[in-house]
């Protein structure tokens, strides 16, 4: 079992970012109702998190409910939105300790109350802490993201703010919710599907892809560690040739 110690800290990953996925056919398995398998999803967020901090990584980010997410049972996301609101309030004083800050993108405002005001405290209450940055996709789609950059920039360019030939890469980022993240090196998925389900499409342009045949509530130390030496032995060449990198 590859444990945090295996690891060459001299190439880490930026930034991670984990579609953790299976929960629910996790709990299927062992004849549970979903929310079981979201409840033992928390303990797996948990473990990462502390884990990502412990390795020394800047930037881990986990897509933790989707646009589409909406359309799921209203007892599930119900669930899903107690589990944020509890995890918040019982999760600040490791976050501190670990001097993780956190963060979130997505529709927040979209977000039930509760969970709306949790989250900007422990984001505020987290704000100092110089350590990783943890980031929530929370009621986050990457196309509603990409659609609201194009909206915000072309309200700019009619009011006269910016001309058309200065839009570049650095102005859509800035205009993205990850205006101050950099760009995903690792992007983790597991539950052994193959897909990437409308998560920072912009971001991932360059990131390597690790999918992983393991559901998110079993994701353990090992299996990040093993994500992690995956992407310490790619080449990463960004359109270059191996000679040219060398
Ligand atoms: C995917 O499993 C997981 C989710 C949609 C939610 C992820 C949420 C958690 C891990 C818990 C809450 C998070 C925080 C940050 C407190 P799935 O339900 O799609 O599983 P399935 O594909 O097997 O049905």
């Amino acid at each position: 079992m590859s444990t945090i110690k295996d690891l060459n800290d001299g190439k880490l990953p930026n930034h991670i970012a984990i579609i953790m996925d299976g929960n629910g056919r996790w709990a299927k398995q062992q004849g549970r109702q979903r929310v079981f398998g979201h409840e033992n999803g928390v303990k797996a967020v948990k473990q990462t998190v502390e884990n990502c901090a412990k390795i020394g990584l800047d930037y881990l980010t986990l897509y933790a409910f989707s646009t589409e997410n909406w359309k799921r049972p209203k007892i599930e996301v119900d669930t899903l939105m107690k589990l944020l609101v509890s995890s918040l309030k019982k999760e600040l004083d490791t976050l501190n300790k670990n001097n993780i800050k956190l963060n979130a993108i997505g529709n927040i405002a979209s977000l039930p109350k509760k969970a709306y005001k949790e989250l900007n405290e422990v984001i505020s209450k987290t704000s100092e802490n110089s350590g990783m940055t943890l980031t929530l996709a929370l009621s986050y789609g990457a196309r509603e993201e990409i659609k609201s950059a194009v909206y915000e920039i072309s309200v700019k360019v009619k009011n006269n703010i910016i001309s058309p030939e200065t839009i570049d890469e650095t102005i859509i980022n800035t205009h993205l919710y990850t205006h101050d993240l950099p760009d995903v090196d690792l992007l983790i998925r597991t539950s052994g599907e193959h897909r990437i389900s409308n998560f920072l499409l912009w971001q991932i342009a360059y990131a390597e892809l690790y999918f992983i045949d393991v559901f998110w509530p079993d994701f353990s130390e090992h299996h990040l560690v093993e994500a992690i030496i995956n992407y310490q032995n790619r080449e990463r060449r960004f359109g270059k040739t191996s000679e040219q990198l060398n």
